[in-house]
This record gives C-alpha cells, sequence and structure tokens, in this order.
C-alpha cells in the first residue's frame, strides 16, 4: 500500500488509532489473483476482514465469498453477494446453522462425518461439500496449520470411504471437495503438495463437481521473506486441473479461497506514541493508543509487522519495544525494533493491518476498535466511526 501524503489531515480529523485502507491496492490484488487464476472461481475469505465496504469492493471485483459463520453469511447477503457465490466451510456447526445454510441456498462444505449424518438424514437426495484434511499442513505460524494431524478441520482422507458411504446411503451427492492447509504460507512445494493430494482423493467422488483449494496465500511480513510468485503458481495449479480434468473426462469446476493476500497488505494501523519511558536493562517502551485489541497477531503469533515512524521518518534509527494500552504484558506489537527515532506525539504506522487485524479485534479493556477510513485517488472516506461505550455495552441487560 502507499501511505497517502495527507495522512496528517486523516489523523487530525479522525484521530487514533486509526486504520487507512489503500482500495487501490485491494483491486490490484484481486485483479492480479483473477488473472493468474482466471481458470478458478475466487472466494474472497471475508475471515480476514470483514469490513462491509471492503466486502462490496472485493465483490465489485467479481470474486465471491467464503463464509465460515452464519453471520458471514449474513454479511455477504447483505453486501449484495449472490447466495450461489457464497461457500460456507463449517466447523461444529449447530442444526440451526445447517438448516439456516440451507435456507439461505448458499454452497455448504460439512467438515465432519457426524455433520454428514446429520445433514443427509435431514436433506436426502440434495448435494454438499466436503472437507478433506489432506494431512498437509502449511502456514505463517505452525498454531496456524488447518490441516494435519492436530488439525480439528476436515474429514481426515482416510475416512473418505466412509463419508461415500453416508452420502450414497442417503443419495447425497458430494459436488465439491474441498481442503485449506492453513493461513500465510509461503512455500509453494507445499501448496503443490496439498492440491496433488486432494485432487488425487477427489477422484474417488463420483458426484464431484468442484475442487475447492481453499486460501492460505500468504504476503511477506519481515525482511527476507519472499513473496510468493502468484503467475507462476497459476501456471502450476492449471496444469495439474488440466491433467485431472483430462482423467476424469469431464468438465469441472476449480475454487480458490484467498483473504490474506488480497487485503493484509493494503491497510496500516495508524497509532500515536502516547509515553516513552525508559527501562531498568536500557531498553526503552514506547507505548502507543492502540492495543492487542486491534491488532493481536504480534501477540498471539509471534507475527513480525512492519513499523514506519511517519512523523520522522529521516531520523537516526533507534531500538524500542513498542507496546499498546492494553492491561496485559503480552500487550506489545514488537520487541528491540528499530525505527527511526520516536518522541511522544508522533505517529506510527503499524503495516500489513488489513487480514486478521481489526478482524480479530476485540472491545477488551473497553477499548473500541480502531476507525477506520479507505483512500482512493484524491477521495478518502470513513468505513468505520470509533464505537462508544454504550456500543460495547448494548448486548448487556441490567
Ligand atoms: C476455510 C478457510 N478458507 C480460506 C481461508 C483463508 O485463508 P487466508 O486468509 O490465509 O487466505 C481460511 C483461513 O484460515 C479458512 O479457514
Amino acid at each position: 500500500m502507499r501511505i497517502p501524503p495527507n495522512w496528517p489531515d486523516l489523523v487530525a480529523r479522525y484521530g487514533t488509532p486509526l486504520a487507512i485502507c489503500d482500495v487501490a491496492f485491494v483491486r490490484g490484488q484481486c485483479r492480479r489473483l483473477r488473472a493468474a487464476f482466471g481458470f478458478c472461481d475466487l472466494f474472497y475469505s471475508v475471515k480476514a476482514n470483514y469490513n462491509p465496504s471492503l466486502v462490496r469492493i472485493v465483490a465489485g471485483e467479481g470474486l465471491g465469498v467464503d463464509a465460515v459463520s452464519p453471520g458471514e453469511v449474513e454479511l455477504a447477503l447483505r453486501c449484495g453477494v449472490a447466495a450461489r457465490n457464497i461457500v460456507y466451510v463449517e466447523n461444529n456447526m449447530s442444526d440451526a446453522e445447517m438448516e439456516f445454510a440451507v435456507e439461505r441456498g448458499v454452497r455448504l462444505v460439512v467438515g465432519a462425518l457426524s455433520r454428514l449424518k446429520k445433514y443427509a438424514a435431514r436433506y436426502p437426495g440434495a448435494s454438499v461439500g466436503v472437507r478433506i484434511n489432506a494431512d498437509v499442513g502449511g502456514a505463517h505460524h505452525a498454531r496456524a496449520f488447518t490441516a494435519g494431524p492436530q488439525s480439528k478441520f476436515g474429514i481426515h482422507f482416510s475416512q473418505i470411504p466412509e463419508a461415500l458411504a453416508i452420502a450414497s446411503a442417503a443419495k447425497v451427492r458430494v459436488d465439491l471437495v474441498q481442503q485449506h492447509i492453513g493461513s500465510g504460507w509461503l512455500d509453494e512445494a507445499i501448496f503443490a503438495e496439498a492440491v496433488d493430494i486432494i485432487l488425487r482423493e477427489a477422484a474417488r467422488f463420483p458426484d464431484l463437481e468442484t475442487v475447492d483449494f481453499g486460501g492460505g496465500f500468504g504476503v511477506p511480513y519481515k525482511q527476507g521473506d519472499h513473496p510468493l510468485d502468484i503467475e507462476r503458481m497459476g501456471a502450476l495449479l492449471k496444469a495439474r486441473t488440466e491433467a485431472f480434468k483430462a482423467n476424469a473426462g469431464r468438465s469441472l469446476r476449480f475454487a480458490l479461497e484467498p483473504g490474506r493476500f488480497l487485503v493484509a497488505e493494503s491497510m496500516a494501523l495508524l497509532a500515536t506514541v502516547q509515553d516513552k519511558k525508559a527501562g531498568s536493562d536500557g531498553r526503552v517502551f514506547l507505548g502507543l493508543d492502540a492495543g492487542f485489541n486491534q491488532l493481536m497477531r504480534p501477540a498471539l503469533y509471534n507475527s513480525p509487522h512492519e513499523i514506519l515512524n511517519l512523523s520522522h521518518p529521516d531520523a537516526p534509527l533507534a531500538a524500542y519495544d513498542i507496546c499498546g494500552n492494553i492491561c496485559e504484558s503480552t500487550d506489545f506489537f514488537a520487541r528491540a525494533r528499530e525505527i527511526p527515532a520516536a518522541e511522544e506525539g508522533d505517529v506510527l504506522a503499524i503495516m500489513n493491518y488489513g487480514a486478521y487485524g481489526a478482524a480479530m479485534g476485540s472491545v477488551y479493556n473497553l477499548r473500541a476498535p480502531a476507525a477506520e477510513v479507505f483512500f482512493e485517488g484524491q477521495r478518502s472516506w470513513l468505513t468505520r466511526g470509533r464505537a462508544g461505550l454504550e456500543d460495547m455495552l448494548s448486548s448487556f441487560v441490567e
């Protein structure tokens, strides 16, 4: 993304913490993926960032939505995404949620034999997708693997015969096979391995119409991370899907569920240095007016988000422990991080805020989410206001 030159005006107008989103960047990522994977249907994984304005922009670029909860399905419908362009990949759903998905007419992908049984009992003769755990996981952090022996997701591929038996007993057509190996991998070889396994397994489903390879395409967070060569990956996947179609002897659809790749780098979280203090061992703490309730990735995954000093970009480098305003010892954005020397009042930009930043946020300590401003060309507009105490307490009953 580019930091807009009028960032001081935005900060003066809306205050900090403030998330800013470069809409042109989002559009560019959507177009890049569509060009590289033109043979796949693309479903934006809205869990990465559910800001409705962003969902509408991505949908406007021709993508469907990948949802993981009824709330996300409802949001996508409200944003004008047609039900047929929404894939709901469930995990541990209730019967009521299953009925909701069927009533709304979205494509449901079940991730457990027991859920498949319940679906078959309730909807004999209908169609459904299944999520397969192909035993290969990949992610930016081991905690973000969503396949492999320790993962709670999907039906392990050794259980496919049972899945087929459940489906055929109720004349249920398993028309979609899906996998998602994890979030934020940068290793093309892992993806290729998982693709080979899922295609091998998908061939066992007689009513197959679509193979969905999930999402997880990573982006660089720190120096030395190599960005994915999306165009080369498109070619790699195309060759494999063409061979699969030729073997199957019929036409099939293919799908992807990218989240992070589309939006991570499009946003920054702007925060003001409130407090600069010396520690007892030579370290210096920079305390910001943002916290892990707005960005918990560093606390959760040790994620190395780049941090810029917008106020003094050319100052000599100095090392800081950069922390937030949440009353928890884990509330750090970075330790011993070198940035241009900062003073109280300086505005810092924490980069790659667009994916799993606000979306994973909370109102812990009764601190509100960051306000969000989008910009495109010369225009900027508020897409999320600052919640007040009443908003944060609205579901309580006294
Ligand atoms: C089922 C499913 N699909 C797609 C994604 C998107 O992952 P990412 O944002 O890394 O592309 C996720 C996230 O983990 C997911 O759970």
